[in-house]
């Protein structure tokens, strides 16, 4: 079956999505217990797409219950109505998990306010603990099948944590906020944990392209991990990074907004303001949007250009927020004073230039707030995405009158680039983008308008969710595909049976990465005792023949393995000693070096240029190391070498090699694959071959080698030749001490 067969044969598989809050969130009220939806892109967005399937969302439902039998009760209606699962939160973990780790250290560093962001190992401890309660809750509900889609900041380490219960689950993640730049990612003293955490699942998605790249910068810089067309590699699992810019239910809004429901709201809007041009912003009152610098240029507009005055009202609905954070508290303040400032300043006895809402609007009468308006402000300082522009935008969508300015701080910015875009810190341009946005004529309007439209019905929120969905399931038939090369117990049986009942047997074993681990420097990758011991053991019964088959020079291979009684093959194959011969031969008698003269000023200015790099000279290659280099520098420089080299190698008999944090140059002709010819030319001497590798070099031996063979990596990668992996040099020699006995 084809992959896109099995991604269609799972295509109804349960999605249960997990995140703080649920869709709807439950207050009391006296006696009674009130049920409204939940505000924030991430439940508006979403609950389209949930409510069109039948599957589970996890999460808080926005109250403390601490009586069991309500608690109950409240969990049926939850699931009966909602298909909401609730998971509750004490008034601790609230403190210290909610209001703090979550929205005092990872909110405002997210959104680069780091002078904001709180340290405190006690709220830290309370984050790990909420995790861990999510972890319990779904333990007790997820079944085999379900995709388990886990959503945003607070929940970054629950990935890790049900990969660890849970080894064969299919976990997506995806961050609503920014991930900001390594420089600013780096300040958090858990920055290890919550990568491993969110590495815990097999598909990581992010708002936009800028986000995952910083994501994929932090797991190399932290974690040491470096990506390929997207994929990072860890604990033996393909992780898909990609970015997924989240759109809305666009038909519900355009919809909405067409109904005579909200046309009579709009009028009575309309009626009610009295002036001719409306502008409107609607936010959760947050410092990351930028509401205070948005007033201030609103000021200045009404001051620059008096012709406005008593023709414009300036909408500002805002929702509560996270009340207890003592930023928002002194936002609210702030806010609140500005506005009176203004309105005082310009207020006559018909005409107040702001009105200002601090409350949540029902869906009505948030889109005929949006149909209304001539001009929509959406100028954060920061944002993930930014649904509200999306949101305008469809509610525009029949006579398409309305301006949009929008900053290029929120992720929306990337898709919606036919508005008016600003740098929200920029006084003086915010001032003048709220004339140019009222002075738009109707044309222009709509010829931006309907562009934006397209865009925003075509990728929306089902699509978003499909386009996710999909990855997540082809990620999962591609690591079920890989598990199965895993060395299992029954295949190192196997290995064993076929070795005991072996007359001759021929072990081609490669030398770094596969019998020891990489180490910083060549030179400190030396055998180690028992390494010896072992290659000596093995070399010692007659019906072996042991071959180490390395990129090493002659000198390293004989002073340290001249003595265990194997044979060598140094320098991808450039020379051969076996175990019986007095000294080293050459594989090809005319080979020269003077080319080397031409290479190495070249790995010497890339040295110099890049700190840390370092070159290495056998008899018949140069390498140049960049193991010790700053890791994405390293990689450019080494692309650059790379293309430099292939330019000048080209029409040559040279090779430019790319192995594990080195470029190697050498004889074309020379590689591993023609250096075993030497032990493979009659192939049906050996009763057992095993050949055993970590990287590209290797990849000569395993394509040689006959079918009965058995090809092992070591180190996982989907891209290989070999039929089997192990995951460690630890593994490797494991496998190797097994069959010695
Ligand atoms: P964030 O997720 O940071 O709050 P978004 O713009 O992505 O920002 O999402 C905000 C969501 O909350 C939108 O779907 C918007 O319609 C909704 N919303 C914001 N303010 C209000 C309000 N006062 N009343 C009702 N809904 C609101
Ligand atoms: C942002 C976050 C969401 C969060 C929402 C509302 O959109 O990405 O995860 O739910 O704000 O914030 P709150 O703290 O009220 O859940």
């Amino acid at each position: 079956m084809s992959e896109e067969d099995k991604v269609k044969e799972t295509a109804n598989r349960r999605v249960v999505i997990v995140s703080n809050r649920l869709p709807v969130s439950v207050s009391a009220k006296g006696d009674r217990l009130k049920i409204t939806p939940s505000v924030g892109g991430l439940a508006t967005g979403l609950s389209s797409f949930h409510q069109e399937h039948d599957g589970l969302w996890v999460g808080w439902p926005g109250i403390i219950e601490k009586n069991s039998k309500k608690r109950s009760e409240l969990e049926s209606v939850l699931l009966g109505n909602y298909n909401c699962l609730p998971v509750y939160l004490s008034d601790n973990d609230l403190k210290k998990y909610y209001h703090g780790f979550s929205n005092r250290t990872i909110w405002p560093l997210f959104h680069y306010f780091s002078t904001y962001s709180t340290y405190n190992a006690t709220e830290w401890e309370s984050y790990k603990k909420v995790n861990e309660k999510f972890c319990r809750r779904l333990q007790e509900v997820v079944k085999p099948g379900d995709l388990i889609w886990i959503h945003d900041y607070h929940l970054m380490l629950l990935p890790a944590m049900l990969r660890k219960e849970m080894p064969d689950a299919t976990i997506g993640f995806f961050l609503h906020i920014p991930f900001p730049s390594f420089e600013v990612f780096r300040y958090l003293p858990w920055r290890e944990e919550i990568l491993t955490g969110m590495l815990g699942a097999d598909l990581i998605g992010f708002h936009t392209y800028d986000y995952t790249r910083h994501f994929l910068s932090s797991v190399l810089r932290i974690r040491g991990k470096d990506q390929t067309y997207g994929q990072v590699i860890a604990d033996n699992r393909i992780i898909k990074v990609d970015t997924f810019p989240m759109g809305i239910d666009a038909q519900r809004y355009i919809d909405a907004s067409t109904s005579e429901k909200v046309q009579k709201e709009v009028k009575s809007l309309h009626n009610k303001l009295g002036t001719e041009k409306i502008i409107i912003s609607v936010d959760r009152l947050d410092f990351t949007k930028g509401i205070p610098e948005r007033l201030k240029a609103f000021e200045k507009f009404l001051e620059r250009y008096p012709n406005f005055h008593g023709k414009v009202t300036y909408v500002m609905l805002l929702v509560p927020s996270r009340t207890k954070v003592r930023e928002y508290k002194l936002l609210k303040s702030e806010i609140d004073e500005l506005v009176g400032k203004i309105n005082g300043h310009f207020d006559t006895l018909d005409w107040s230039p702001i009105l200002y809402l601090y409350r949540t609007l029902p869906f009505e009468k948030l889109v005929a707030l949006y149909s209304a308006a001539d001009l929509a402000l959406v100028t954060p300082l920061r944002d993930g995405m930014n649904l509200v522009a999306k949101e305008y935008l469809a509610c525009q969508s029949t006579e398409a009158k309305g301006a949009l300015v929008l900053s290029e701080s929120a992720g929306a910015a990337a898709e919606l680039g036919e508005a008016i875009v600003v740098n929200p810190n920029d006084l003086d341009m915010l001032t003048q983008s709220i004339a140019e946005g009222l002075n738009l004529g109707a044309e222009e309007k709509k010829k931006a308008n309907v562009l934006m439209v397209e865009r925003i019905k075509k990728y929306n929120v089902f699509s978003w969710a499909e386009d996710f969905v999909n990855q997540l399931t082809l990620t999962m038939v591609r690591q079920d595909r890989d598990r199965k090369r895993f060395l299992t117990d029954q295949k190192f049986g196997e290995i064993k049976e076929h070795y005991k009942k072996a007359g001759s047997r021929l072990l081609l074993l490669d030398y770094d990465g596969t019998l020891t681990a990489i180490k910083k420097r060549p030179d400190l990758a030396v055998p180690d005792k028992e390494l010896i011991e072992l290659l000596t053991d093995l070399a010692k019964d007659p019906k072996n023949n042991v071959v180490i088959v390395s990129g090493r020079d002659r000198q390293f291979l004989s002073e340290w393995l001249g003595q265990a009684g194997v044979d060598l093959a140094a320098e991808h194959g450039a020379w051969a000693k076996k175990n019986s011969w007095l000294d080293w031969k050459l594989s090809e008698p005319d080979l020269n070096d003077n080319w080397k003269q031409n290479i190495k000023p070249i790995l010497e200015m890339f040295s110099v240029r890049t700190p840390g790099s370092f070159i290495e000279e056998k008899a018949f290659a140069l390498a140049w190391h960049y193991r010790k280099t700053d890791p994405e520098l390293g990689s450019l420089r080494a692309k650059e070498l790379a293309d430099a080299l292939h330019d000048i190698v080209s029409g040559t008999d040279l090779q430019v090699l790319q192995g594990k944090k080195v470029l190697e140059i050498k004889p074309a002709s020379i590689n591993k694959g023609k250096a075993v010819s030497l032990w493979l030319e009659q192939q049906d001497q050996w009763d057992f071959i095993l050949a055993m590798g970590d990287d590209w070099t290797d990849e000569d031996i395993f394509m040689l080698l006959p079918d009965q063979a058995w090809s092992i990596k070591v180190g996982f990668t989907p891209f290989t030749e070999a039929d089997f992996f192990l995951d460690s040099p630890e593994k490797a020699r494991e496998l190797l001490t097994t069959l010695n006995r």
